[in-house]
């Protein structure tokens, strides 16, 4: 349609396409202050001294933010020994990938992520009118060979979250590093490591080693999970200097606002709170992982705060049923069909009273 003959204002081609980005479900009909393991929080809230410092920021509320968050980038800079010039900081590691996508993609270039990758990446690439290509994935893991199929002389950008949302499942350094190398050089690899320190296995690698020396390697990390800041929408992203230069000038000049930035920092200095927070998830997700498979659903092996579970096993018995079911008692998860997994759930950790809710809600289920 010729947008400047049209009797009113028209959108972008491809912007009416775009399905909305769906968060996990915070109500539930009839049910008073449900818990909420629909968005992979942090179930122990944050850290105190990051609340201190949230509060204190009240005091500041006339000014504007530091625009390049320098508290927040020395901070990050030292606790992770990166050089400052090449961090950027978002509101939410989401800005991030939008900033990736307007800086890298116009209209006929491709960007190639996972078919069960994060909605975030592929809204921001159509509203550029880029091409979202979804490589096949194995075993609802990414594929490294089919993710080097789609990449042409068109593609700016390869998106992988590393461990995965919403599948939890995740890919070793040297996988990370095999499809690094089979990347042309113009094509920036985007390793998403919102669950990263999640990862225990000693084969994971955060990219931050690759991302040091390769040219065309951005990691990008956030607040939101382990630090348990979801509200206050702090990410940030390391990667080449040139590229972080180039995406400097588009974003918000004061994109991350200030009481954000000083409970980041306090966050990053409380050690107990981030140990307590990733001890309760190693402790607890195995747990799940075993008890929902002993009620005969496959679950994927999971390296995040969350499991994800595949109900196709149980005749009439679906995952969408068992959403509600458990919304009915108070637990709110996580259906995945917007990801083309109609068959499975998604279920945050817990505390131990709403993991086991959530196993006793589901032989329940199953049962009735
Ligand atoms: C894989 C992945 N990346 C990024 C994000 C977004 O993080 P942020 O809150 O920093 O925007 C999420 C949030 O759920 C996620 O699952």
């Amino acid at each position: 349609m010729d947008r400047s003959a049209a009797d009113r204002p028209l959108a972008k081609p491809g912007i009416l396409d775009i399905t909305p980005y769906k968060p996990g479900k915070a109500q539930a009909d009839g049910v008073e202050n449900p818990v909420k393991l629909s968005a992979n929080e942090n179930i122990l809230g944050c850290s105190p001294k990051a609340k201190a410092a949230f509060a204190e920021a009240a005091g500041k509320l006339n000014l504007y933010p530091d625009g390049r968050a320098g508290i927040l980038r020395e901070a990050i800079s030292r606790k992770y020994g990166l050089e400052p010039e090449r961090l950027i900081f978002g509101c939410g590691s989401d800005e991030i990938f939008q900033i990736l996508n307007q800086t890298l993609l116009e209209p006929g270039d491709n960007m190639v992520q996972g078919e069960y990758g994060f909605a975030a990446y592929s809204i921001g690439a159509r509203a550029c009118q880029g091409e979202v290509r979804m490589a096949k994935e194995t075993n609802l893991r990414i594929d490294v060979d089919e993710m080097l199929k789609c990449v042409d002389e068109r593609t700016r950008l390869v998106f992988v979250a590393n461990p995965a949302n919403p599948t939890g499942t995740w890919l070793p350094g040297a996988e990370i590093r095999r499809l690094h190398a089979g990347l042309p050089a113009h094509v920036v690899l985007v390793l998403d490591g919102a669950y990263a320190e999640f990862a225990g296995d000693p084969n994971y690698e955060d990219g931050i080693a690759l991302a040091r020396e390769a040219a065309n390697v951005v990691v990008t990390r956030t607040f939101s999970k382990l630090h348990g800041l979801a509200a206050l929408r702090v990410g940030w992203a390391y990667g080449p200097t040139d590229l972080l230069e180039a995406m400097d000038r588009i974003r918000l000049p004061f994109n991350v606002n200030i009481p954000a930035q000083l409970a980041a920092v306090a966050s990053l200095e409380d050690a107990e709170f981030q140990a307590r927070s990733l001890a309760l998830v190693e402790q607890w997700r195995p747990w799940l992982a075993q008890q929902i498979g002993g009620l005969g659903l496959e679950v994927a092996p999971s390296a995040a705060n969350f499991v994800l579970a595949r109900f196709a096993a149980v005749p009439g018995k679906t995952a969408a049923e068992a959403e509600a079911f458990l919304a009915s008692k108070g637990l709110l998860t996580r259906g995945v069909a917007g990801y083309g997994l109609p068959d499975h759930l998604r279920i945050t950790v817990g505390l131990e009273e709403h993991n086991r809710g959530v196993v006793d809600g589901l032989a329940e289920f199953l049962k009735g």
